[in-house]
């Protein structure tokens, strides 16, 4: 089996794994934080997997543009014919290269933006800030200096005083740093080390 192709199966076995969880809290933060829906609401989720987030703007009203580099989570996104289906705009691609859609209210990556590399996160992240409107809010995570992944090719970590550093200028509404030693999805021991955020351009 090929690397992408061994890839592939990892993830389709971690949207089978995680199929019915709820949606990440830091994504139920941020809309209700919004409170009533603002009009013709638009959200990108970056990385949206299977649609675990999706659902839940969806049964919001908001329009998404899910993005995912895996064709089969957007296979699994469609095969969920999720109520509000035709709000959803699905493209295959890499979170690096995606333009932001014109008009996002809300940037949404859960455990999806640290994997890419380093130069790629810090462009993609001025490329978030550039995109949100005043009242426009990210949610997310994002992997820090002391998770056991730190050192993989293709991945970003960032220290606390780095993470503090990329949110100057916003309203932090949720900045939590989670530390512990458990299992992936998949069974295999890690120590985590994550900042789970929420932060709102100002204005
Ligand atoms: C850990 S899963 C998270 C999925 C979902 N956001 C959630 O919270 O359950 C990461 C997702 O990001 C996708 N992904 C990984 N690297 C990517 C990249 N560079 N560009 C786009 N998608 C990527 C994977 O295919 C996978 O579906």
């Amino acid at each position: 089996m090929s690397q992408a192709s061994d890839r592939s199966a990892g993830w389709a076995a971690y949207y089978q794994q995680l199929r019915d969880r709820p949606p990440r809290r830091t994504l139920v933060k941020a809309l209700d934080l919004f409170g009533e829906a603002p009009a013709d609401p638009l959200a990108v989720d970056l990385g949206c997997g299977d649609g675990r987030d999706v659902v839940e703007l969806l049964r919001r009203g908001w329009r998404v543009v899910a993005v995912d580099s895996e064709p089969e989570a957007l296979r699994q996104l469609a095969a969920r014919n999720l109520p509000g289906a035709e709000r959803i705009t699905p493209i295959a691609a890499r979170l690096e290269e995606v333009p932001m859609p014109l008009g996002v209210r809300l940037v949404n990556s859960s455990f999806a933006m640290p994997l890419c590399e380093p130069e790629a996160f810090r462009t993609l992240w001025q490329r978030v800030l550039e995109a949100l409107p005043p009242g426009g809010r990210f949610s997310g995570q994002w992997y820090g200096d002391r998770d056991s992944w730190r050192g993989r090719p293709g991945m970003t970590f960032v220290t606390r005083d780095e993470a503090r550093t990329l949110l100057d200028g916003l309203d932090v509404e949720m900045f939590e740093e989670e530390e512990a030693d458990g299992v992936t999805p998949r069974g295999n021991p890690k120590h985590w080390h994550i900042f789970h955020v929420v932060a709102r351009k100002p204005g």
